[in-house]
């Protein structure tokens, strides 16, 4: 039984593979436990991940839009009817004030014409106005999300795709913070500007009525409207760099604060807690000051931006109420004119607007850009096949290998295991050891030479059928905020309840666990019940012993637990895998005496390679190595 009721398959289909012109792989045959657990006996959901519908245009010559463009297109069906719908309400609301000028001077001056029917006419408009507008800006709104959605979608889908090396140069968190803003920036800008020209071109209409009622009028009464919309652009002109700058001092803020949540144990424990009040506090002034100031701008131009319009309406009373008084127009045009020109006004504010939204929106597409034409270094070759009954025997011939551009950590890294070997790798901290394991599962490839399994170079391999048979526990286990049970079956989630139990024995884990509130269902990880660094090694050794990998390479895996436990876990891993292909990364003698065969790596190659009792004897720096770790331990 499952400790919850759903399974969430959010890794989907690999839509990755097709998209990117990258074979996809047949998938790895079915571990063996997952037909039982596929019945699922609780019956719970089960959401699979479908992904966008389309993606970005791949070319970057083309300009920022052209490549959002495809999205866009993909949900035309409510983008276009968001647009028509809004035009049409629109139209019906422009037909309102010339209507009211005709009431006014048929049926009320001149009687000929009865009122009710006007009164009625204008009611029909107003709900097909309303209803339109309602229609319009609920597709509208949908459209914008959906993209949203895809922009989203298409970043974190990139995000898993691409290599290691990608997150060695870029800050993960902010990554994903500043992906958010700028996916929020594009999609209000793809979507929103253009609704705003199309109420730009109900303004031309407006206008057009204005001049077929009275030319002059009409003309006198747009006088305003240049002034508004060149007072609009130098307003958001001087608002625009404090927006950014409180944007940005906003995240200052947000940073302090995580870091001390993150970090308090450290903070305490160098009773800093004053300074970094004293940090916030510099931050957050930081951050007043850029707010007041946008407050102060605000308040120097708004006014301007709120009372043009009336200086328009005085206009259009003084010289139309002079023209009335001479009989030469109706009282109702001036009741149409007022009219018209409120609806003029928003559109030509937002013309300003769209400016400046489509130079950020430019500037947020460039960095969505910036992510999603990365190339992951690592991908599988065209034809690549499937990595299947694994013997075990693995081959570095003569790797080389630096991380980017920085040193070469590996320069002639040659060593050969036969299937079903047990060797310790041993090294001065920075050697290069869990570089070496890095290579196997391909998180980074070799510049030089190759590594092979059973005579299969890793690179022409599936890169799923090679994780699965190469386990890595590596030194600083990462847990999920999910139950004990489900991060043990991570790589195997339909994993029977005995099966996990039977990986926790091997990883010495079971005792313990069962002592936990809930036993396999307590919540671990950052979220949940706090276990010291050798129960999250166990437990780590366990997801990867569920898997039952043919090589399993452990890196420091088991540093952080007690030596006797330590011995048994070993014991079990004898044991149970006798014919597994074995890499213990370890500075422990205990450790190392679990491996008949010992490497000592140094400078990039292997420098010894002998019996724990031959190197004792013959190299000097093992013997040093080994010194080290008695002194640290004591
Ligand atoms: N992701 C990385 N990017 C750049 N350099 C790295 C990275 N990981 C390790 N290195 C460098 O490579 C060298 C070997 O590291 P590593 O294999 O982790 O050593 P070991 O496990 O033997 O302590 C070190 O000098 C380290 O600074
Ligand atoms: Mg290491």
């Amino acid at each position: 039984m499952t400790g919850r009721a759903e399974t969430i398959e959010s890794r989907g289909p690999r839509v990755t593979g097709h998209r990117y012109d990258v074979p996809v792989s047949n998938p790895p045959a079915p571990p063996t436990d997952r037909g039982a657990a596929d019945a699922n006996p609780l019956g719970g959901v089960r959401s699979t991940y479908r992904g966008p519908r389309a993606e970005i245009s791949r070319d970057p010559a083309l300009s920022w839009w052209r490549r959002i463009l495809p999205i866009i297109a993909s949900h035309r069906a409510t983008f276009v009817a968001s647009i028509v719908l809004s035009f049409a309400s629109l139209i019906f609301q422009t037909l309102v004030p010339n209507l009211l000028n005709g009431a006014i001077t048929n049926a009320l001056a001149h009687h000929t014409t009865t009122l009710h029917r006007v009164v009625i006419e204008i009611i029909a408009l107003g709900v097909l106005a309303g209803v339109s507008g309602i229609l319009s800006r609920h597709y509208l709104y949908r459209t914008a999300y959906e993209v949203e959605a895809d922009l989203r979608s298409l970043i974190y889908e990139h995000l898993t795709w691409l290599s290691f090396s990608f997150y060695d140069r870029v800050q993960s968190g902010q990554l994903i913070s500043r992906a958010n803003s700028d996916i929020r920036s594009v999609q209000m800008y793809s979507t929103f500007a253009p609704l705003i020209v199309v109420q730009a071109c109900i303004g031309v209409l407006a206008f057009g009525f204005m001049l077929k009622i009275d030319p002059l009028l009409a003309c006198i009464a747009m006088v305003v409207m240049p002034i508004l919309y060149v007072v609009g652009i130098k307003m958001r002109r001087v608002l625009f760099p404090i927006s950014w700058i409180t944007q940005a001092r906003l995240a200052d803020v947000a940073t302090i604060v995580d870091e001390n949540v993150n970090g308090v144990r450290v903070v305490k424990a160098f009773a800093q807690e004053e300074a970094e009040i004293n940090r916030l506090a510099d931050a957050a002034e930081r951050l007043a000051w850029a707010y007041v100031k946008d407050a102060r701008i605000r308040g120097q131009w708004s006014p301007w931006v709120q009372n043009l319009p009336q200086l328009g309406l005085a206009l259009v009373l003084a010289f139309g109420g002079y023209m009335v008084i001479h009989g030469t127009l109706g009282v109702g045009a001036i009741l149409a004119f007022n009219a018209y020109l409120l609806m003029l006004q928003a559109p030509f504010m937002m013309l300003g607007q769209l400016v400046m939204m489509g130079q950020r929106a430019k500037a947020s597409a460039e960095r969505i850009f910036e992510i999603l034409d990365e190339h992951p270094e690592v991908v599988e070759r065209p034809g690549a096949y499937d990595l299947v009954e694994v013997g075990g025997a693995l081959d570095f011939d003569h790797v080389r290998f630096g991380y980017g551009a920085g040193l070469e950590v590996l320069s002639d890294f040659d060593l050969h295991l036969e299937a079903g070997e047990t060797v310790a790798l041993v090294g001065r901290t920075g050697a290069g050891k869990s570089t070496v394991a890095r290579l196997v599962t391909r998180f980074y490839d070799v510049d030089g030479g190759a590594v092979r399994i059973d005579a299969h170079d890793v690179r022409d391999v599936t890169l799923d059928s090679l994780r699965q048979n190469v386990g890595v526990v590596l030194d600083e286990p990462f847990l999920f905020s999910v139950s004990v049970h489900e991060n043990i079956a991570y790589g195997l989630p339909h994993a029977s309840r005995d099966a996990v139990e039977a990986a926790a024995r091997a990883a010495a884990a079971h005792d313990f666990i069962t002592a936990l509130p809930d036993g396999y269902d307590t919540v671990v990880g950052e979220r949940g019940y706090t276990l010291s660094g050798g129960q999250r090694q166990r437990i780590a050794i366990a997801r990867t012993l569920l898997v039952n990998p043919p090589i399993l390479i452990l890196d420091d895996a088991t540093s952080a637990i007690d030596v006797h436990v330590e011995s048994a876990i070993h014991r079990a891993l004898g044991a149970l895998m006798a014919s597994r292909t074995t890499i213990i990364i370890a500075h422990r003698i205990s450790t190392i005496a679990l491996a008949r065969r010992v490497i000592v790596l140094d400078e990039g190659r292997v420098v010894a390679d002998g019996t724990h009792q031959e190197l004792l004897e013959n190299s000097p720096l093992y013997a040093e190595i080994l010194a080290q770790t008695m002194a640290q331990e004591g």
